[in-house]
């Protein structure tokens, strides 16, 4: 076993607690309540572990990284090691000052989710009265403190018609940068997959739309486009490969490989307020499961593509078929590549749209 590069980043979740309920969080299904959440010396004890073993950034996430009144120090703490911070905000109840704070301490960049590009959109989705009004002044205050800013917007069948307006929306807050980030099914979007996926015709659209808007704006706002997999023809390299730039650490310390890994079961993990993080990056059982390309299935093991997308993403090929070492079905070269296509046009169609919202 070779040693593996040092990681270029860390998404580091720092609580799961957050004013929005949107029925695609990322955190997992079964959320930390606070009194399971580390200590501000424990988190600048593992971030400076972080530094230590080659992090160049920390992206600050939640829940709500806001709510977290030592987020000044954690900043400050990265920034004295010459980590890059981005913060990943709702953006609700955020003042000036806080933000202007957050900067003084060293912060380099915020990215702001938006739900819809309406208020109606986006309460129907974050359940929060106001919260539009609310994200539309933290962008201006982020502007304001000259911190560079990029909008997120998280897609699926309730805003993907809202595609052109995110635009106008990003270059009105005179953001850098839009990531049309079309929802990814684990956790709380498998939960309300149904409710969530999209129409074909209506992804075709999205894809003229960003295109053409990425041409026309070349130099004015960057996108970051992350298209639906369950039509696409071939996988993401998800989180650019198991355990090979980045991890994740959720609100309790535990390390995992990526956001959703503790959906596939049958994976033990390591916590970094118990384990030092140079061991788990190196050592950890599961981090070296997916690792490189010797677990591949044939498929995979044979393919050309398999060092841009190494074999695509562990947990969805482990939701769609139970096992996580198959070719993600995203794959159209995987046997399980129709199911994953079908339910996406069975979905669209019947349209439920109950969500169960995302809640403690
Ligand atoms: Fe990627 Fe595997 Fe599909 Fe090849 S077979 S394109 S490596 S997922
Ligand atoms: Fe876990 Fe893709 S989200 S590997």
């Amino acid at each position: 076993m070779t040693a593996p590069g040092p990681p270029i980043g860390i998404l580091a979740e720092l609580t799961h607690r957050c004013p929005l309920q949107c029925p695609y969080c990322s955190n997992p299904v079964e959320l930390l309540k606070a009194n399971r959440e580390l200590s501000t010396e424990t988190w600048i004890d593992i971030l400076n572990q972080a530094a230590d073993l080659g992090v160049l950034q920390v992206h600050l996430s939640g829940g709500e990284p806001t709510l977290r009144q030592d987020l000044e120090q954690l900043v400050s703490a990265l920034s004295s090691r010459s980590v890059y911070t981005n913060l990943i905000t709702a953006g609700i109840n955020l003042s000036k000052a806080r933000i202007q704070a957050l900067k003084d301490a060293g912060l380099d960049h915020v990215q702001l989710s938006i739900q819809g590009a309406t208020p109606e959109v986006t309460e129907l989705i974050g359940k929060h009265k106001k919260g539009f009004a609310q994200k539309m002044q933290t962008a201006e205050h982020v502007r304001a403190c000259g911190l560079p800013l990029t909008v997120n917007a998280p897609i699926h069948r309730h805003n993907i018609h809202q595609v052109a307006d995110f635009i106008e929306l990003a270059l009105a807050l005179d953001a850098d940068r839009l990531e049309i980030a079309n929802v990814q099914y684990y956790g709380w979007a498998y939960l309300n997959r149904a409710a969530l996926l999209p129409a074909l015709e209506d992804v075709e659209r999205q894809v003229e739309i960003v295109e053409k808007a990425r041409d026309r704006l070349k130099g004015i706002l960057n996108f970051d486009f992350v298209t639906p997999d369950y039509y696409a023809d071939y996988p993401k390299p998800c989180m650019g490969g198991w355990a090979k730039d980045a991890f994740v650490i959720v609100p309790d310390g535990t390390v995992l490989p990526c956001h959703a890994a503790q959906t596939i079961s049958g994976l033990s993990f390591e916590n970094a307020a118990e384990t030092p993080l140079t061991e788990i990056w190196e050592t950890s059982p599961t981090f070296e499961k997916y690792r490189g390309f010797d677990w591949m299935s044939e498929t995979c093991k044979s393919c050309p593509r398999k060092e841009l997308d190494h074999g695509g993403c562990r947990c969805q090929a482990f939701a769609v078929t139970g096992d996580a070492a198959e070719t993600d079905p995203a794959c159209i070269l995987s046997p399980h590549h129709d199911k994953l296509r079908n339910v996406a046009v069975t979905a669209s169609a019947e349209a439920p749209d109950d969500f169960s919202y995302r809640r403690l």
